[in-house]
This record gives C-alpha cells, sequence and structure tokens, in this order.
C-alpha cells in the first residue's frame, strides 16, 4: 500500500509517500518558507498560503520522483485537513482532493495533530494506549493516544505554546528565528543560574501549560540590563529561558504519567512529538521522567519531529486501513481539537 501526504498547514510545503511494509517512508521532501518569513521575524499567513501555491507542484513531483513512483501507483491521497493557517490548508486540500479526484484514489483528511502524535509509530513498533507530549510553534498538549483517532486530552496551553515560548523569547533576545534551535546554541555557553526566570505552572495540580508569563519575565530581564545585550548575558538569558520552559514542561508531564498509569496500569510508553522536541535538555529530562516511572520513552528522529509529510501520509494510510476515509467535500478546519469532548470545556484563550 502506497499513500501520498501533504503538509501545508504552516510554514513548511511537504510531501511524502509512505508504504505500509519496510521501507515505510519512501521519500518524505521538505521545503522550509523560511526564507520567505525571515525578513518579518515570523509567520505570516499570506505569504505561506502564497508560497504553498507556488511551491506545492514541485515538492509533490519529487516525492513521487524519489519514492520511484507515478500516480498511478498510489493507494490514496492524504492531506492536512486542519488546525492551522486555514490559507495553506486550502492549498494542501485542494491539491488533494485534485489528484484524487482525478486518479479515482480515495482521499484521507489528516488531523495535523494526529500525524504528529502518530509519527513515532512510523519508527518504532508503538502499541495504543500511549501518552503524547505534543510541543511545537502552534500546540503544546498531553494526551492520553488511545487509538487511531481516539484521544483524551489531559492539558493544553492557556496561552502560548512551547515553541512559541521559544521563539518569542528568541526575538526578545535579538537571536533571530526560529527561535528554538537560536535558543538552544545560545544556552550552551550560558549560565542559567546568572539570569533566574520563572518556572510557570511547576508544582500546580494539572497539566495545563502557560507561558506567557514567562515571556513578560523575560522581557523586564531584558529591560534591565539597558542597551544592548552583551553576547553572555544573551546566553545566560537563553539557558535561564530554556531551562523554565522545560521544567515547566517536565513538571505538567509528570502529573500527566501519573494521570495515565491511573488510567492505564499496564501503560508503557511516553511519547513526545513536535519541533520542540529536538530540544536536547528537553529530550534528557523526559528520558528520566520515563525511567523514573518504569515506562520506555520514544523520541522521533529530528526529521519527523518537526513539520513534514510522512507523517501526514502514515497517519492517513492508518486512517485508510481503519476505514476512515474522507468524502470530497471535506471543509479544511482552521481549529480541529483531537479530542472533542475536551474542547467543550476550553476556557477564555484555550488552545485546542
Ligand atoms: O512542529 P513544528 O515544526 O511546527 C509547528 O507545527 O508549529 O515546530 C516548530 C517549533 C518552533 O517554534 C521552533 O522554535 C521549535 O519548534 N523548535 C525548537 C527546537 N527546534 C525547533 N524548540 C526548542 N529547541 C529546539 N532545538
Ligand atoms: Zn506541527
Amino acid at each position: 500500500m502506497l499513500v501520498l501526504g501533504i503538509e501545508t498547514s504552516c510554514d513548511e510545503t511537504a510531501a511524502a509517500v509512505v508504504s505500509d511494509v519496510p521501507p515505510f517512508i519512501r521519500s518524505n521532501i521538505v521545503f522550509s518558507q523560511l526564507a520567505e518569513h525571515r525578513p518579518y521575524g515570523g509567520i505570516v499567513p499570506e505569504v505561506a498560503a502564497r508560497a504553498h501555491l507556488t511551491h506545492l507542484d514541485p515538492v509533490i513531483e519529487r516525492a513521487l520522483a524519489e519514492a520511484g513512483i507515478g500516480f498511478d501507483d498510489l493507494d490514496a491521497i492524504a492531506a492536512t485537513g486542519g488546525p492551522g493557517l486555514i490559507g495553506g490548508v486550502i492549498v494542501g486540500v485542494t491539491e488533494a482532493k485534485a489528484i484524487a479526484l482525478s486518479r479515482g484514489l480515495p482521499f484521507v483528511a489528516v488531523n495535523h495533530l494526529e500525524g504528529h502524535a502518530l509519527s513515532a509509530r512510523l519508527v518504532s513498533p508503538l502499541e495504543f494506549p500511549f501518552l503524547l507530549l505534543l510541543v511545537s510553534g502552534g500546540h503544546c498538549q498531553l494526551q492520553l493516544v488511545e487509538g487511531i483517532g481516539r484521544y483524551r486530552r489531559l492539558g493544553t496551553t492557556i496561552d502560548d505554546a512551547a515553541g512559541e515560548a521559544f521563539d518569542k523569547g528568541a526575538k526578545l533576545l535579538g537571536l533571530g528565528y526560529p527561535g528554538g534551535p537560536a535558543i538552544e546554541r545560545a544556552a550552551a555557553s550560558g549560565e542559567a543560574k546568572r539570569a533566574t526566570l520563572p518556572r510557570p505552572m511547576v508544582g500546580r495540580e494539572g497539566c495545563d501549560f502557560s507561558f506567557s508569563g514567562l515571556k513578560t519575565a523575560l522581557r523586564l530581564a531584558v529591560e534591565k540590563r539597558s542597551g544592548a545585550l552583551s553576547a553572555s548575558d544573551q546566553a545566560d538569558l537563553a539557558a535561564s529561558l530554556q531551562d523554565s520552559i522545560v521544567a515547566s514542561l517536565a513538571d505538567r508531564t509528570e502529573n500527566a504519567i501519573a494521570a495515565f498509569l491511573d488510567r492505564y496500569p499496564e501503560g508503557k510508553t511516553l511519547v513526545v512529538a513536535g519541533g520542540v522536541a529536538a530540544n536536547t535538555a528537553l529530550r534528557r529530562r523526559l528520558t528520566e521522567l520515563a525511567v523514573r516511572a518504569g515506562l520506555d520513552f520514544v523520541a522521533p528522529p529530528l526529521s519527523l519531529c518537526t513539520d513534514n509529510g510522512a507523517m501526514i501520509a502514515w497517519a492517513g494510510l492508518e486512517r485508510l486501513k481503519a476505514g476512515l476515509v474522507d468524502a470530497l467535500d471535506f471543509a479544511p478546519r482552521p481549529r480541529w481539537p483531537l479530542d472533542p469532548s475536551a474542547a467543550s470545556v476550553r476556557g477564555a484563550g484555550v488552545k485546542a
């Protein structure tokens, strides 16, 4: 079985071909729009949508060529149907529907978050249920993954996502975009203790996240050091910011592990996914937590952590096998919670 997956929900134009027999990933082409957004210091939705239109056709062509196949060899077309920047999602979904219609193939609309959630199953014989920490530029959630399309949200952010905290922090420190890798690099030569920042939500009940107070604290710390920041100030503040974000993520995950094992005493695995999962300090902390709780820890390789087409193709393949295909009148969804019952208890500012 071969599935083409298309990802256009943010600033990566991506397409991939995956199979249900090894090697699972036949191709995985990611075109990053970084250069197009860098002048603005962040992602501009309109710029992203236009760039997807320009880049998607050649990216799909390369994905097919690298897999050594043509459209007629495919069994289905999957595309991110949301959540995300709606202009980009419309581009990907429309393209996928057009291919599906013209080739008479099934179309599968994939929830981008389910793509991240199932990406670990591409590289590990991971069984349900597992506990997922999903940390990206747009999302910060803890989910019990009970099966394909079956999620129970334990916590989410009430303001910014973890990746946003890295990105906004890097901007305040003059470290450029994207912030996560820049903060991690700068932090390597810094001393966190020389610039203490708060550790949001640490010690509090539950599994929700909040990062906007940390951003304010960082801004005040930058303002206190009036004038241009020295390289060593930058490094110390980057180290402190990374420390605080990792401490907060770890604290919330510890509560989630307790909830997971309470519900599923036979539960075996903690999985991290999303772009922030690239962070080495975070991986180290999560490994410690998992070992202490007697869980396996699975982190997909970096190429599958950040946005990519393989995770969408794979989620599409898993859904197809479960008989879950979509009609061609599927409407792209800017918001699409994995756990609809959790969405109804959203508070002000709580992200799906
Ligand atoms: O999953 P992703 O590629 O896109 C979204 O769906 O948002 O995640 C991108 C996010 C950005 O906020 C970026 O700063 C963050 O992942 N990121 C990192 C690292 N590499 C990427 N954050 C911390 N440390 C890193 N090494
Ligand atoms: Zn993502």
